[in-house]
């Protein structure tokens, strides 16, 4: 049989580990695939570079819209990243009968719906596991692998340039700015590292894993999105004192009343394993109410990691290209027509259990006023940990630092209760508030 012909869009990182493995694994993967899959043709900027990455044998240009003109080819790969012309160029792959494959995790938490439902008026693909945790298979997982279940909940550490500048912060005892730079130094961070370090990178990944974990359409605008640049090394060392580690988690639970859908950093018992993921890896844990807990690890960015998954959407659509699209696994493994309107929750709605750290003068009934704000919204305490104040002022120092653990509330309740602390003449500092997640 005639091989399938792919388009590549963009050969930076993730597009020369593509085309690399692809070639490398051909014979396994045509014998898996049931028949060639390969790329003759590549759109790029850089032509001159790009050529030189593919070799004489594929045709290179540097106008992508050359790429979805050409007939031959089956199968588009979108590598260009970000919402302008990626969007353009993805939505006239699909309006000219391409399937799509991508890694772009901000097109689809944002536009998915818009794409997703052009892609299905066209009876044509869009694949994205290369969106979510990098080579992880999580999307098939989710998707195929735990069909059977209902879901409860996601939480992930699926941002590994985060997960790298927090292990070195407990490794190290240093702040976070000092390891931003040294991260970006050796090439972990990004010049611009916003999107990683504010969360948004995450989000747009927990954002994808909601939808097809329980049917709901992505909603990016809805998720609470809060990154790691206010953590001190302090807390990390707080929180290790009391059991505990600090990740970056993407977290999307089903309860009675809508989805939560959050990214914020959180406090995770050490003795999980998802708590003991360090530097760059990614992990993925999900609770269905059939399998109970499972954990999905691995590299969640890099070139050949990022290129395995790029490559599995290949040959899913090599396999399902030719099938009814009625019978192939719908794009959020829920038909679209079964979608769900189950809200998504504010965040003064969700339920979870807090690290609140205060800096408080050393005097009587201090701890007792405090307690007292927690007590009187009805918010049960799990541990307290004060320090000496000579440990945290030096010799004759009359501040000290409280840490509370709370057990679980609604956040506005504790919201309220956060204001009335503050306002405290005893409470000279900003309160610091880390959510707290036990995932068990
Ligand atoms: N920048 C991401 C990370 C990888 O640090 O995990 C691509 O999503």
């Amino acid at each position: 049989m005639k091989p399938i012909q792919v388009g590549l869009l963009g050969i930076g990182t993730v597009g020369s580990g593509t085309f690399n493995v692809l070639k490398r694994n051909q014979e396994e993967i045509k014998r898996r695939a049931g028949r060639s899959i390969e790329i003759t043709m590549v759109a790029d900027l850089d032509v001159a570079r790009a050529q030189s990455l593919v070799g004489p044998g594929v045709q290179v240009v540097n106008d992508a819209r050359a790429v979805i003109a050409n007939p031959e080819i089956d199968i588009v790969i979108e590598l260009i990243g970000g919402y302008g012309i990626a969007k353009a160029l993805v939505m006239e792959a699909i309006a000219a009968g391409k399937h799509v494959v991508t890694a772009n995790k901000a097109l689809l938490a944002v536009h998915g719906t818009e794409i997703f439902a052009a892609a299905s008026a066209k009876g044509v693909m869009v694949a994205f596991e290369a969106a979510v945790a990098g080579g992880i298979p999580i999307i098939k997982a989710l998707r195929e692998g735990l069909t059977a279940n209902s879901i409860q909940w996601i939480a992930g550490i699926i941002n590994g340039t985060t997960n790298f500048i927090l292990s070195e912060m407990r490794d190290k005892g240093l702040d976070f700015d000092v390891v931003l730079k040294e991260a970006q130094r050796l090439g972990y961070a990004e010049a611009d590292p916003t999107f990683d370090i504010e969360g948004v990178d995450a989000a747009h990944k927990v954002t994808l894993m909601s939808a097809i974990a329980f049917g709901i359409p992505v909603q990016f605008d809805k998720a609470y999105v809060e990154g790691i640049t206010k953590l001190g090394a302090a807390d990390i060392k707080y929180a290790e004192q009391l059991g505990y580690r600090i990740k970056l988690l993407g977290i999307t639970k089903r309860t009675a009343q809508g989805i939560e859908l959050r990214v914020h950093p959180s406090l995770v018992p050490t003795k999980r394993l998802i708590a003991n993921v360090e530097g760059a890896m990614n992990a993925v844990v999900v609770q269905g109410d059939a399998v109970g807990t499972t954990l999905y690890y691995g590299k969640g960015a890099g070139s050949e990691p990022t290129a395995s998954a790029v490559i599995a959407d290949l040959v899913d659509i090599t396999r399902l290209h030719t099938a009814d699209p009625h019978h192939r696994v719908p794009h959020l493994a829920f038909q679209p027509d079964a979608m769900s309107d189950l809200a998504v929750l504010p965040m003064s709605e969700v339920v979870t259990s807090y690290y609140l750290r205060l800096r408080v003068a050393d005097e009587a009934g201090v701890l007792a006023k405090v307690t007292g704000l927690l007590a009187d919204a009805g918010i049960s305490i799990d541990a307290v940990l004060q320090r000496e104040a000579d440990e945290i002022g030096g010799e004759g120092s009359t501040q000290t630092d409280v840490i509370i653990l709370t057990h679980d509330t609604r956040e506005g309740t504790l919201d309220g209760v956060l204001a009335q602390m503050q306002a405290l003449p005893s409470v000279l500092a900003p309160i610091t508030r880390i959510r707290k997640e036990e995932l068990n």
